[in-house]
């Protein structure tokens, strides 16, 4: 067994975090958050975020990943991510070669997370198909792991841990976790659209190499406040959002050397109009406008 675990671990994919240094502002909230999760893993109690798209969730697990400095390995789920993307599954030419054997087997993710006591990271969690995650049910609890390609039992490293993250159940695409896997997350931490402050913070911290005015950051916060609190709005706008509409009208303001109101109205009509979404019977420009009129910025036409 041992020999076959080496071989595994020596076969290491591309689904391992590069390493890159993750740029947070690790306040508020997230600071919050961060030292629930810290408490959660010390615990061994697996853990699971959930908040709207965009507050942050993927950038707190991999800073937090960053932090520990374990393996780190992740997956985005959708519907069409299976068991044997998770477990590992045999490539056809090795298998040409060595048969089906351990050698001829191409490890997935979960799997190395497993063997070598790193984190596993099951992004978007809620996205899955029930019948993918039952794979993970043993490992989470009973430390142990069948891989069924290779009709073995593999014990689950003690360091093993894994951090989810979701969004909330009403969200388009999501589905409900099954009992099974909601009862082996113990701890469920919640985030949402950061307050003012914190958001000029983040969106500075994203905006690096612009000088956004103070007035201008104030603007965009007053617009995506308003946005998200407007009675029409059924998917408000996130923090990416917030950070295109600095980028964007910084770079305006790079090439021409200035900044006018003009251009936060034409930023606006870029980025927001096809992100949000609004009720029916009304249009997101209309939505949009009445937001920018209030504000005294004009509309968009
Ligand atoms: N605290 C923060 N500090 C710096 N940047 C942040 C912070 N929170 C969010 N961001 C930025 O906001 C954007 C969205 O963050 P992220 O992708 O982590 O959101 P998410 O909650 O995982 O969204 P989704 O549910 O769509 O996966 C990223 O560009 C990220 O860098
Ligand atoms: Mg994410």
């Amino acid at each position: 067994m041992t020999d076959f675990l080496t071989l595994l671990k020596q076969k290491q994919i591309g689904a391992r975090e590069r390493k890159e240094e993750v740029k947070i502002v690790l306040e508020g909230q997230y600071k919050v958050a961060y030292e629930i999760l810290l408490d959660a893993y010390n615990a061994g109690l697996h853990a699971c975020l959930v908040g709207p798209p965009g507050t942050g969730k993927t950038l707190l697990v991999r800073k937090f990943a960053q932090d520990l400095g374990k393996p780190f390995y992740w997956v985005t789920f959708t519907e069409i991510v299976r068991s044997s993307t998770l477990i590992g599954s045999f490539d056809p030419v090795l298998v040409f070669q060595k048969g089906f054997s351990a050698e001829a087997f191409v490890p997935g993710p979960f799997l190395l997370a497993c063997i070598e006591g790193g984190i596993f990271f099951a992004n978007e969690i809620n996205r899955a198909d029930e019948f993918t995650l039952n794979v993970m049910l043993d490992a989470l609890e009973e430390k142990r792991l069948f891989l069924p390609q290779l009709r073995t039992w593999i014990r689950v490293d003690d360091g093993f841990y894994m951090v989810a993250a979701m969004n909330p159940y009403e969200m388009k695409g999501t589905r409900k976790l099954s009992e099974a896997i909601r009862d082996r997350i113990r701890i469920w931490i919640h985030l949402d659209y950061p307050p003012p402050e914190l958001e000029k913070k983040i969106i500075l911290a994203n905006c690096p190499e612009y000088r956004i005015p103070y007035q201008i950051l104030e603007c965009i916060i007053e617009i995506i406040s308003k946005l998200r609190t407007h009675p029409e709005i059924e998917k408000p706008p996130s923090i990416r959002a917030s950070i295109a509409l600095a980028r964007f009208i910084g770079e305006r303001a790079k090439r021409k050397g200035e900044i006018t109101f003009e251009d936060v109205v034409e930023a606006a009509k870029y980025v927001l109009l096809d992100t949000i979404d609004v009720r029916a019977g009304t249009d997101p420009k209309s939505v949009v406008n009445s937001v920018l009129r209030e504000l005294g910025l004009g509309e968009i036409p």
